[in-house]
């Protein structure tokens, strides 16, 4: 069965893994302190802040801004986490409708829910980056890079972004996370955020003589990254652009091959995307799936609205494009070392569908 995502592994990953196993330090510490720093000066901000996930990004971003006990717009396509988030950081979440052509949070449908919210996070839906024609200056806002590591200008605009190292993303490392920020005083926060609320870290009072004491201004979280993950990432980071790259190729094939096909709608592409996921519409969708799955081709679908989750998001929601378009939606595969035969397969089971 060809799967939906795979993540790439060569030698250099093997290798950094095995060193830091051989260190005697696996904890959070120097590599988690070098990959902070290789991030930041990939997306262009001050402070990145590594963590566990990007749902433990998205819920300490929120905690650290002060997005406690307040209202949060959040788009109902996308994965629970967006959502469930800022819940557990004690928000209430009210969903705007989604974009027609790219999916991403509807920008109109953000202005006309402003008045009643304190934040918005927008999610860039398959690594497409769209920037909102201006927000209301209340708004705090929160990416959920989650799908765009390698995306051009994705995490430079929003207070703090969230991005996700999970096994299936451009940037994998199992699981892992970051926020990037511009503002030491948050970065300082989630910091602290990250690691049960203490002010230093233990490889911090491992230098030199062992300090076993330390202090707990506020409360926090066992949210961190540890240093197997981070030596992962870093070699992950090196490699993003050029495993985004094949993605775009095969991404471009596929247009190529299903350009013809007047029963399917392809997604727009850009050059500078991450092309995280590659989504497709088609209208007997569930058909359209069941055909590529009993051909050896995986086929899902990203995502089910979260409105359909009532007893976690309770209320009336209305957003009739999302409700619309999403039974319409099937994501191929797509992944960096898919192969020609890989590719082949896909595109032969996706033209031999009778629509
Ligand atoms: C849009 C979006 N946000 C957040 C997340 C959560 O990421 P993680 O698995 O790193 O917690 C995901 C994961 O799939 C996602 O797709």
């Amino acid at each position: 069965m060809i799967p939906l995502f795979k993540p790439s592994c060569t030698d250099e990953e093997v290798e950094a893994v095995s060193r830091v196993l051989r260190s005697g330090w696996w904890g959070m510490g120097p590599e988690t302190e070098a990959f902070e720093s290789e991030f930041a000066d990939y997306i262009g901000t001050r402070y990145a802040v590594a963590v566990n996930s990007a749902t433990s990004a998205l819920e300490l971003a929120a905690r650290a801004l002060g997005i406690t006990g307040k209202t949060v717009i959040v788009p109902a396509l996308t994965f629970i986490s967006t959502a469930q988030a800022m819940q557990h950081a004690g928000n209430k979440v009210i969903f705007a409708d989604v974009a027609e052509n790219d999916l991403c949070i509807d920008w109109s449908d953000v202005a006309s829910l402003a008045s009643q919210a304190n934040a918005v996070v927008p999610v860039w839906f398959g690594g497409a980056v769209v920037w909102p024609p201006g927000l209301p200056e209340h708004l705090t806002m929160i990416e959920d890079c989650a799908h765009a590591a390698g995306s051009t200008a994705a995490g430079l605009y929003g207070d703090a972004s969230c991005w996700s190292f999970h096994a299936v993303k451009n940037l994998a490392t199992g699981d892992g996370g970051m926020v990037t920020t511009n503002d030491a005083d948050v970065a300082r926060k989630l910091r602290q955020l990250r690691w049960c609320g203490i002010d230093k870290s233990t490889w911090e009072r491992d230098q030199g003589k062992y300090g076993w004491d330390y202090s707990i201004p506020a409360d926090g979280e066992k949210m961190h990254m540890n240093d197997i993950t981070a030596a992962l990432g870093r070699v992950q980071l090196r490699r993003l652009n050029d495993m985004n790259e094949r993605r775009r190729v095969t991404a471009r094939n596929y247009h190529h091959h299903f350009s013809r096909l007047d029963w399917l709608k392809l997604p727009e592409l850009c050059s500078g995307d991450s092309q995280h996921l590659f989504v497709v519409r088609v209208n007997e969708r569930d058909r359209f799936v069941d055909h590529m799955l009993s051909n050896g081709v995986s086929a899902g679908v990203h995502y089910k609205p979260l409105t359909h989750y009532p007893h976690l998001f309770p209320g009336k929601h209305n957003v009739p494009v999302t409700e619309r378009v999403w039974k319409t939606m099937a994501t191929l595969p797509l992944y960096p070392d898919m192969t020609f035969a890989e590719r082949e397969q896909v595109i032969d089971t996706v033209k031999s569908f009778k629509a």
